[in-house]
């Protein structure tokens, strides 16, 4: 699908389906800052992802992602030059290691998708300079979210930015609709043109989640079925938030409680 199809087959959602999204939201929210907590040298994936499942149950969420479509974990970590839907393993964190963490709860039957960047120690300037431009992209296409607005100026905004910084977006991934599935239409692309697609609308639900690569655009899928690398082996980030198109603007359902949704760099 190319992210300009069928308008009528995006589902608006009435203004008491807000308040859902926004308990979904605040919930993945909440397990983004308490996950940052214990992210640093030494961790295994397999540990964060055991302590982001235990919070999801104890908060009364379902943790989405565990058995979707056959995916075996709770969150997905994607390190380095892995791009997307990295499984948790006994890899562990090394110092300089940069990590995108992505978590999905349903809660009440509303699905909340957010991630972030995190860091292992402290990152090079490299990869540093790439999470930053990453969380601007995001936050500039969120920029952009209002009713009379298309799905283009979106992906517009954050291509924009994302190549004027000599980076890349990927094109394999993009973002969703959401709400009460956890992918519904449209796609949300992280690149087109001001006035392409879909007009926005009050009462949609969807996600905005660009990655970008240090390199080039291209990934390619590992022989797990899930993990998403970098072709050429470039760095890549990845930040997420899920919002809500409301009359005069947009929701932003996933901002942390504490402040923390750029990334904090640990000091040396
Ligand atoms: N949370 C991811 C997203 O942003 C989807 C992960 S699907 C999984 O859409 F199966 F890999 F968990
Ligand atoms: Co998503
Ligand atoms: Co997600």
């Amino acid at each position: 699908m190319d992210g300009s199809g069928d308008a009528r087959r995006i589902t608006i959602y009435r203004p008491e389906d807000f308040a859902g999204m926004r308990a979904a939201g605040h919930l993945a929210a909440k397990t983004l800052d308490m996950i940052g907590q214990h992210v640093r040298p030494g961790v295994s994936t397999d540990e964060l992802d055991t302590i982001a499942h235990d919070y999801m149950l104890a908060n009364g969420a379902i943790p989405a992602c565990l058995g979707y479509r056959g995916y075996p974990k709770t969150l997905c970590i994607s390190i380095n030059h892995v791009v997307c839907h990295g499984i948790p393993s006994d890899r562990r964190l090394v110092s300089g290691d940069i990590a995108n963490i992505d978590v999905t709860v349903i809660l009440d039957g509303w699905y909340g998708d957010s991630s972030r960047m995190y860091c292992a120690g402290p990152p090079s300037t490299k990869a540093r300079n790439l999470i930053e431009v990453t969380y601007e992209a995001l936050m500039l296409g969120i920029a952009a979210v209002k009713p009379g607005a298309h799905f283009g100026d979106i992906g517009h905004a954050i291509q924009r930015f994302v190549e004027g910084n000599r980076y890349s977006v990927v094109r394999d991934f993009c973002g969703h609709g959401v709400g009460r599935r956890f992918h519904e239409p449209p796609n949300v692309l992280h690149y087109g043109k001001p006035g392409e697609g879909p007009e926005l609308k009050p009462g949609m639900f969807f996600t905005i989640e660009p990655m970008v690569n240090a390199g080039r655009p291209e990934v390619k899928v590992l022989d797990d079925g899930w993990t998403a690398v970098t072709r050429d082996r470039s760095l890549s980030a990845q930040f997420e938030h899920m919002v809500g198109v409301t009359e005069t603007g947009v929701e932003i359902f996933t901002l942390s409680p504490t402040g923390l949704d750029k990334t904090p760099y640990p000091a040396a």
